[in-house]
């Protein structure tokens, strides 16, 4: 027997993927449902063969659901996903709302699997920022075999990560700058076509970004407070994949051979590490791929047990909707998700 499974903000970048997962794996669904916002009632959006209508999030019987599967904003997500939970389903979230609070685990079914466990709290799940979650993927069995002293991480983030929107903004720039002069910018404070922005999110007192604090906020929630991380978040005119310059100091010596083994024998991790062009991974490559990729392991000679490595993943694979869609798999292997007659 099947899940009913609700889909909120299926008509954005991240909905659309989950719809797109959910019909690739195994995760028994009986019943779907697309869910937006009134202006897209009867857009519609495809679950494998079948073409789903949304719903209006207002109108929608959310007791008439098992999971519910979020990707809206966190504003929504504050008033929604409380209400939601207490109709019954369970809500796997994907914006920052829910992310730090102490009642709701926030999970990488492979870094903090146990965590599934206590969700029924609050009947929410929240997932990670996307640099994040592609992030500790990586770093989890590093620290579980040489303790993690420090983390200095630069993403190289894609415009995809800020909705369709950014997506857009990126390509009607690229086609106009040549022919009209670019449009100006809207969703991103300057131009992103043909440049970078070291910026994301909002500014903060101590002059970092909040986009910069969830990652270590969130490493330490999943793996451990112990772990000094800073980080310079940017986005550049890439569509989808997000990728990481890591450099780890550990406790314990770890030289780039046994990092490689122990990464290629990880879970969700796909090592491509080879000196010659086709030995390292780009976003371009890793866009609609389920793992995590890690290239260009090298030793950091310059401190005690230093390793360098590049991390690229699909932001709204495994940044997202694939992990969201995994929290689903775990907890319907833990025997998690209540069933209750269709109403
Ligand atoms: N993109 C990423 O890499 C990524 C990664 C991790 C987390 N996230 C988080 O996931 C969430 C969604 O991101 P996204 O990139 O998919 O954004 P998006 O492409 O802009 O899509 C937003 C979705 O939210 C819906 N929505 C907006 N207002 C609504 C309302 N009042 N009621 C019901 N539905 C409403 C939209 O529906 P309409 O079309 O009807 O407006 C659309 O389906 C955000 O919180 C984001 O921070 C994104």
């Amino acid at each position: 027997m099947g899940y009913r499974v609700a889909v909120v903000g299926a008509t954005g970048n991240v909905g659309r993927e989950m719809l797109n997962i959910l019909e690739e794996v195994d995760f028994p669904v009986e019943k779907i449902h697309a869910i937006a916002s009134r202006k897209s009632i009867g857009v519609e959006v495809s679950f494998g063969d079948q073409i789903l209508k949304c719903e209006d999030v207002e109108q929608f019987d959310f007791s008439t659901v098992d999971v519910v599967l979020m990707s809206v904003s966190g504003s929504f997500s504050k008033e929604w996903s409380p209400k939601i939970g207490a109709a019954g389903p369970i809500v796997i979230d994907n914006s920052s709302a829910w992310r730090m609070d102490p009642d709701v685990p926030l999970v990488v079914p492979e870094v903090n699997p146990d965590d599934v466990e206590w969700a029924n709290r609050k009947n929410i799940i929240a997932n990670p920022n996307c640099s994040t979650a592609q992030l500790v993927v990586a770093l989890k069995p590093l620290h579980d075999r040489a303790r993690i002293k420090r983390v200095v991480v630069s993403t190289y983030q894609s415009v995809s990560g800020a909705g369709k929107e950014g997506m857009d903004e990126l390509f009607d720039q690229t086609k106009n700058v040549f022919v009209l002069g670019a449009t100006p910018p809207k969703k991103f404070p300057k131009q992103i076509a043909f440049n970078v922005i070291p910026f994301i999110g909002a500014f903060q007192d101590d002059g970092y970004t909040d986009e910069e604090a969830k990652m270590w906020n969130e490493t330490h929630k999943m793996i451990d407070p112990a772990i000094k991380l800073t980080v310079t978040c940017v986005r550049v005119p890439v569509m989808v994949g997000h990728s990481e310059a890591v450099n780890i100091e550990f406790h314990e010596p770890l030289d780039e051979d046994e990092a490689r083994d122990i990464l290629r024998d990880s879970p969700g991790l796909i090592v491509i590490d080879k000196r010659d062009d086709k030995g390292y991974m780009t976003p371009k490559e890793a866009q609609g791929e389920f793992p995590v990729f890690v290239s260009r392991i090298r030793n950091d000679p310059t401190v005690e047990n230093g390793l360098n490595l590049w991390v690229v993943a699909d932001n709204l694979r495994k940044g997202a909707a694939l992990n969201a869609v995994q929290i689903a798999e775990l907890l319907h292997a833990r025997g998690l998700i209540r069933q209750k007659a269709l109403a």
